[in-house]
């Protein structure tokens, strides 16, 4: 057996069933000590909201984190610093004040709080029913400013607007080539829309949830391949069933 590449996003993948999640940590952490396997957690939280988590949730500690969308890397985690590689790199897509000039213009979108606007990551509440539109509306004005930016909707209420090249498949990526981990050796496991650029960014083998929203189902159907797995149970028991399904365990 190979070492593993294992990313999984955490609210409503990896957490949602804490007798199933003790169960993965323990699988996980095994093939960890056998196998080198590395675990990383993809997450739209920040840095802020991840720690908050781990005080209430008992998770392993990850290889590394990607944060506030596969905008901020952390392999140095304990320490709070962000990959200066990865920071630097996107630092050149992005431009701030510009794209909150456009934003203003818009009253339905309401600012998320403090700690969730990245340094590089700008996120809203944007209500479903004219989602679509305002969406629309903001990609015509960008375009009109010549920003190149990255719009994600998740949950039906979340709008991240992120630099072009970021997000959390990028920032995999990213990882693959430090760790020089193959997409045959990577596993992917999400539920919701930000997780589609996980699934879609090479051709990993990618466990969705049963629990998956709406949004990433829709993309599933239209995006079926032998690389990608809807498991029919829920958060981390999907990922179990997932890991046997790709026969990982
Ligand atoms: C997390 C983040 C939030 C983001 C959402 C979807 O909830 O805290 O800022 O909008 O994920 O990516
Ligand atoms: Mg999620």
């Amino acid at each position: 057996m190979n070492n593993v590449l294992f990313i999984s996003d955490l609210d409503n993948t990896l957490i949602g069933n804490d007798q199933a999640l003790e169960k993965l940590n323990h699988i996980l952490n095994e093939h960890r000590e056998k196998f080198g396997t590395k675990i990383v957690y993809a997450t739209g939280r920040s840095l802020f909201l991840y720690q908050k988590l781990t005080q209430e949730q008992s998770l392993l500690l990850p290889d590394a984190l990607i944060a506030s969308v596969g905008t901020e890397v952390y392999l140095d985690i304990e320490n709070e610093k962000m990959d200066p590689d990865w920071a630097n790199f996107l630092s050149q897509y992005w431009q701030r004040d510009k794209i909150l000039e456009i934003t203003h213009q818009f009253s339905e979108l309401t600012p998320q709080p403090e700690s969730e606007q990245g340094a590089f990551k700008i996120s809203f509440y944007l209500a479903q029913p004219k989602a679509e539109a305002i969406i629309k509306q903001l990609e015509s004005r960008f375009k009109q400013t010549k920003l190149d930016v990255k719009m994600i909707y998740s949950g039906s209420k979340n709008l991240d607007i992120l630099p072009k090249p970021a997000d959390k498949g990028l920032a995999v990526q990213f990882l693959q080539t430090k760790w020089e981990m193959s997409d045959a050796n990577t596993i992917v496991c999400g539920d919701s829309g930000n997780d589609i650029a996980l699934f879609n960014t090479g051709k990993p083998r990618g466990i969705l949830v049963g629990n998956a929203q709406t949004e990433l189902r829709e993309w599933y159907q239209n995006n079926r391949t032998h690389y990608r797995y809807l498991a029919t149970q829920n958060y981390a028991q999907g990922i179990i069933e997932g890991l046997h399904h790709f026969q990982f365990i």
